[in-house]
């Protein structure tokens, strides 16, 4: 038998191949590789080769059936910079004991039974758009949902003490935005001012980030006597809190900022596209009203009538198809490995694309084509449960994906039953690659409120 053969991918152009396109744009990149050379393709980048892994069928090998094989891409510095060693980056034993530990308080019982106070402090955030309907000015969509969701993830992740710093944290979070550092070596840095000055700003808005944490996991006996938080979760098992926060310090810092981050700027960017969305195809916001008027009544809103929201829930998921908060994701091989029947070298990145995936013709009848009905039962028969993994899937799948759709269908039930937005005429929107896969430009969009 002959020995079995690399798979088939583009070599790209001198010594870098095709880094520069991927770092140009991953999504449009990948899905040309994918449509050229199909479910798995190997991609010259130079000094390495990643390979791509679009096929519903392969992608279930990486993450299900030999998930033992691969680990997480943990090679993001920056990213762990800011979280460390959280659920998100963290590995074998710790990964494990921290997912246990958090997963009872991510199950749809649990998340429907905070359902209560979310809606009150989304409904009060929301209710102050009024001013600038009044006014007449438009809303920043990006920077309004991000200022909601930290609000909502802060509270969910460290209690109520959190509210009271939203504000400290929100412009501490915009100063590690605009200060992504290239690299994360200073010493590199030094070679290039702007890139050292931006080194050294991100280190600063780090530290004022740890001071914030540690000042409010001191606040310990006022996180005990709250009614909600995951932190006070962690605290309530084991040593006593006092003790815990003395000697864990470092790790529940990480814990608390790996979930406030993962939660928060996914969904902001998840709920920007669903409102663009829902803007741009007036059948699907006629629905959602008629959808809204037949479910709601006017008072607070309940898990049984969110779930009912079902047309609005399809929104929201054809939403995430197009437009997937984390267009993509990788895994590491452990081992020399066979995918497809194709060798994947050890150490080689493996490259998963909810982008590229999302819009294989095969699963998907004319991909680019928004249809919420897509997710009809009768219509996701046979269709692979791998064709869609907005969620990534298998043991590293998102612990929080019933809480993005919840959350998600609220936010968007509680807009629509008040105002109308529309985006600003002339304002350009594309999907950019950053840490999600937002808007590049923002959102800009006229804000009216409804009569009635
Ligand atoms: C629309 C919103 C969201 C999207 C699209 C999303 C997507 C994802 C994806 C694709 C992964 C896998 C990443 C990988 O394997 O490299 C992931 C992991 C994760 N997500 Fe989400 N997510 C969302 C919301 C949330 C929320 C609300 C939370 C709540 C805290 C959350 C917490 C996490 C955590 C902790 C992980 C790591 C899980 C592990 O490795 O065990 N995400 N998410």
């Amino acid at each position: 038998m002959s020995d079995p053969v690399f798979p088939p991918g583009p070599s790209g152009n001198g010594k870098l191949g095709c880094l520069p396109e991927m770092r140009q744009n991953p999504m449009t990149f990948l899905q040309d590789v994918a449509e050229e050379y199909g479910g798995i393709a190997r991609i010259n980048m130079g000094a390495y080769c990643s390979y791509l892994v679009s096929e519903p069928r392969l992608i279930k090998e990486v993450l299900v059936d030999h998930y033992d094989k691969y680990k997480k891409n943990t090679r993001y510095k920056q990213v762990r910079m800011v979280i460390g060693e959280g659920m998100l980056l963290s590995e074998g034993m710790i990964w494990k004991e921290q997912r246990t530990r958090a997963q009872p308080k991510f199950t749809a019982k649990a998340l429907n039974a905070q359902l209560d106070w979310i809606s009150k402090l989304a409904a009060k955030f929301i209710d102050a758009w009024q001013a600038p309907a009044r006014a007449g000015d438009p809303i920043e969509l990006e920077y309004q949902f991000n200022l909601l969701t930290q609000l909502l993830a802060g509270v969910w992740v460290m209690g109520r003490g959190f509210q009271k710093r939203a504000a400290t944290v929100a412009g501490i979070y915009h100063q590690i935005r605009m200060n992504w550092p290239e690299m994360t070596d200073l010493r590199a840095s030094l070679l290039r001012p702007k890139n050292l000055r931006k080194a050294v700003n991100f280190r600063l808005a780090l530290r004022e980030l740890d001071r914030c944490i540690y000042e409010l996991l001191d606040e310990y006996p006022s996180i005990m006597q709250d009614d909600i938080g995951f932190l006070k979760h962690l605290l309530e098992e084991g040593e006593a809190p006092e003790k815990q926060i003395r000697q864990n310090r470092r790790s529940l810092r990480d814990q608390v900022l790996t979930l406030f981050v993962t939660a928060f700027e996914t969904t902001a960017t998840s709920l920007c596209w669903t409102l663009y969305v829902i803007d741009r195809y007036p059948e699907v916001k006629r629905r959602i009203r008629e959808e809204m008027d037949s479910v709601l009544d006017g008072g607070e809103l309940t898990p049984e009538q969110l779930s009912r929201l079902e047309y609005t829930e399809k929104v929201v998921k054809e939403s995430l198809r197009l437009y997937s908060s984390v267009h993509s994701f990788s895994r590491v091989a452990l081992q020399d490995h066979l995918i497809g029947g194709y060798r994947v070298p050890r150490d080689t990145t493996v490259i998963i694309s909810s982008y590229v995936t999302h819009r294989l013709a095969q699963y998907w009848e004319d991909p680019e084509r928004f249809d919420p009905e897509r997710f009809d039962k009768a219509r996701s028969v046979g269709r692979s449960r791998f064709a869609y993994i907005p969620f990534a899937a298998g043991h590293r799948n998102c612990i929080g994906s019933y809480m993005a759709l919840m959350q998600s269908k609220l936010v968007v039930a509680l807009i629509m039953q008040r105002y109308d937005l529309s985006l600003v005429p002339g304002h350009v929107v594309e999907p950019q690659a950053a840490t999600t896969m937002r808007p590049r430009y923002g959102m800009k969009m006229n804000i009216s409120r409804l009569v009635g």
